[in-house]
């Protein structure tokens, strides 16, 4: 918990206790104190000189996690799905056990680069759609891109509810015989399935996809599967981004 007062239910779920809701409960509840006393009712607001106890145990805050992943291809990305399909934080292995959560989304059937953390103002910063973070994506796609495609690719696509900002476009290989192509795309929205949804558009449906890059961040050095912590450079970097 840092100096600025926040709400004790987020104190709570910032802790690794419970979700927010579920705090919300057990204050109700009558689970939790602050300075001794037992609060009840909700809107109270706590910082790191408040002592809180749940059901008599001190709140110690969980240390901060800054991961990043290689996420494969047939996994959600969350941390339970009510399919029990795989998500992405059954591959953490005991050296995380703090209560991490993916960065944003990828689909189900695209890998690459994810990013999960417990510092949910960090996440809420990297998601805000004021944050321009760049995010490169490898698409495998049907046919060959015309000339007037790519322009249309670059220059923004009209949605329903929302129109893509520019974007960066380069093909990178063309199959004739497979009748398909490689094609590299750089964008900083993050819509839901707005890549496939783009080549949708110029009626190129995307076969494949990956993450290749999130920012500055690559792949490098990982496979499927694996993860690493981000340096504490990395992290102030990305936090410095506005
Ligand atoms: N765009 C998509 O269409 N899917 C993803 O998983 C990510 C971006």
């Amino acid at each position: 918990m840092s100096g600025d007062k926040v709400r004790l239910q987020k104190a709570m779920s910032d802790a690794g206790i419970a979700s927010r809701r579920k705090s919300e409960q057990m204050i109700a509840d009558g689970e939790v104190s602050v300075n001794g006393k037992i609060v009840r009712e909700m809107g109270v607001k706590v910082d790191n000189h408040d002592k809180i106890e749940v059901n008599g145990v001190p709140l110690r805050s969980e240390k901060k996690r800054y991961i990043l992943m290689y996420k494969p291809r047939g996994v959600i990305s969350a941390v339970k799905d009510d399919k029990d399909r795989k998500v992405i934080t059954d591959f953490l292995k005991e050296d995380v056990p703090e209560r991490v959560y993916p960065i944003g989304r990828l689909d189900y059937d695209t890998s690459g680069l994810i990013l999960l953390t417990n510092d949910g103002e960090f996440a809420n910063q990297l998601m805000h759609p004021r944050y321009h973070v760049d995010k490169t994506y490898v698409a495998k796609i049907e046919g060959q891109l015309t000339t007037e495609e790519i322009k249309q690719l670059e220059g923004g696509i009209k949605f329903k509810d929302y129109t893509s900002a520019p974007a960066k476009v380069r093909v990178l290989s063309k199959d004739t015989k497979k009748n398909s192509s490689l094609v590299r795309l750089t964008i900083h929205e993050g819509h839901n399935h707005q890549v496939k949804n783009m080549f949708e558009h110029v009626k190129h449906p995307v076969e494949k996809l990956s993450r290749e890059r999130y920012d500055f961040l690559t792949l490098d050095g990982l496979v499927s599967g694996k993860y690493r912590n981000l340096t504490r450079q990395e992290v102030a970097l990305l936090k410095e981004r506005k």
